[in-house]
């Protein structure tokens, strides 16, 4: 029995290292900043989803460590136990006046909220429609949840309104920013077909809550028609981590009942919580820092768009598709002796001889930073 076990495993192994796409931990010895270091050198990091900088601002790390000092470091249960504080509550009344919802329940990553939205709501028989490039925390708890699982093409609305049936009770799902790509999707067409065809609607917000939309208010702020669900994480712009839940009152209820990933887990602590509070009256207030990026986005535009890798988007995700694996490990290494910090994605991440680099931008970049960038992928892309 162990030895069929151990005979998947390295078979596995060896057929990730064969195809070029073995993926291992990266051991920073600073935090995610825009610059940080590794093995004793220095990187520019253009790797990270902390796109208005929030995750090592000074006014953020001060606001943290007061909460930390104040409330403790964990919350020490799960929310229906002991781990749900009068932070998190201020936290949920901010968060739902801003976007417009009645309730918010919070979950320890985007990842686990996903699962819990769609293990709990769905069961066989219902119908779940998903863009093909909605993220694997969507697809995965689509397979397991026992609904029957369809997908559209990618932005192809009028495919989603094919794949609608009257008779059957529907779940429409899409990402407001893509993750691999940096495309948004048309919310208001997307919402429009689902309340047209008698279909709830959710939304993935995790790359656009604090990004687009004025005052960086996402899907919400792009769009005249909201979701009636809608998931937005902490790990991206707000600098920190965990996800949330809006919805209705009684979705809230019946989530709060059921959802086992809310249920059986700890919450994120108190301090957490009001760290989180402050990450959003900054994005409510800051506005430079999405101008900021949005000038470095004008800049990496104007010296790259000549390049066949370039991808036009107006997000602060920069795919770089150069195609083939093993040519964006070799990109990526060479761009590391240069101290360039980028990740390959590879398959199964994004679709065959699609391998690109996810570059992302920041408002913790400097002009220089996206100059030093563009001169190093300039120089790739002439060589071939
Ligand atoms: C679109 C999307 N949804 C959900 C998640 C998961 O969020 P988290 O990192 O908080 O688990 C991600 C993570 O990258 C994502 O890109």
């Amino acid at each position: 029995m162990t030895r069929a076990f151990n005979q998947r495993i390295s078979d596995a192994l060896m057929e990730r290292e064969r195809s070029n796409l073995l993926r291992s931990v990266q051991t920073l010895e600073s935090g995610n900043q825009s610059v940080f270091h590794k093995d004793g050198q220095s990187f520019l990091n253009f790797s990270s989803n902390d796109y208005l900088g929030l995750a090592s601002s000074s006014e953020l790390k001060h606001s943290y460590q007061q909460a930390i000092g104040e409330l403790g470091v964990g919350s020490g249960a799960s929310p229906l136990v002991t781990g749900y504080s009068a932070q998190h509550e201020s936290l949920k009344s901010a968060l739902t006046e801003w976007l417009g919802f009645d309730t918010a329940l919070f979950f320890s990553s985007g990842y686990a909220a996903n699962q819990a939205l769609l293990l709990t709501l769905l069961t066989k028989g219902d119908l779940l429609l998903q863009d093909r490039l909605n993220h694997a925390s969507l697809m995965e708890a689509g397979s397991l949840c026992g609904a029957d699982m369809k997908r559209f093409r990618h932005n192809d609305l009028a495919h989603l309104e094919s794949l609608a049936r009257a008779e059957r009770s529907t779940l429409a799902v899409t990402e407001s920013v893509f993750s691999m790509d940096g495309d948004l999707s048309d919310i208001e067409a997307f919402v429009g077909i689902c309340q047209t065809r008698g279909m709830l609607s959710m939304v993935d917000d995790a790359h656009g809550i604090g990004v687009i939309g004025d005052n960086g208010l996402g899907a919400c702020g792009i769009s005249e028609l909201k979701p009636e669900i809608l998931v937005v994480t902490f790990g991206k712009a707000f600098g920190l981590n965990g996800a949330a839940i809006l919805c209705s009152e009684e979705m809230g209820q019946y989530l709060t009942q059921f959802a086992r990933h809310y249920i059986y887990s700890t919450a994120f602590s108190a301090a957490h919580a009001r760290a989180l509070l402050q990450a959003l009256s900054m994005i409510q207030t800051q506005h430079w820092r999405r101008e900021k990026w949005m000038e470095l986005s004008a800049m990496f535009e104007e010296l790259l768009s000549d390049c066949p890798e370039y991808v036009s988007t107006s997000t602060p995700i920069k795919p770089w598709v150069v195609g083939d694996s093993a040519r964006a490990l070799a990109l990526c290494s060479s761009l590391k002796e240069k101290g360039v910090w980028t990740t390959a994605i590879r398959p199964p991440t994004v679709p065959r001889e699609s391998a690109r680099l996810r570059i992302t931008l920041s408002a913790s970049h400097q002009h220089q930073d996206v100059l030093m960038l563009a001169n190093q992928l300039t120089r790739f892309s002439e060589e071939g």
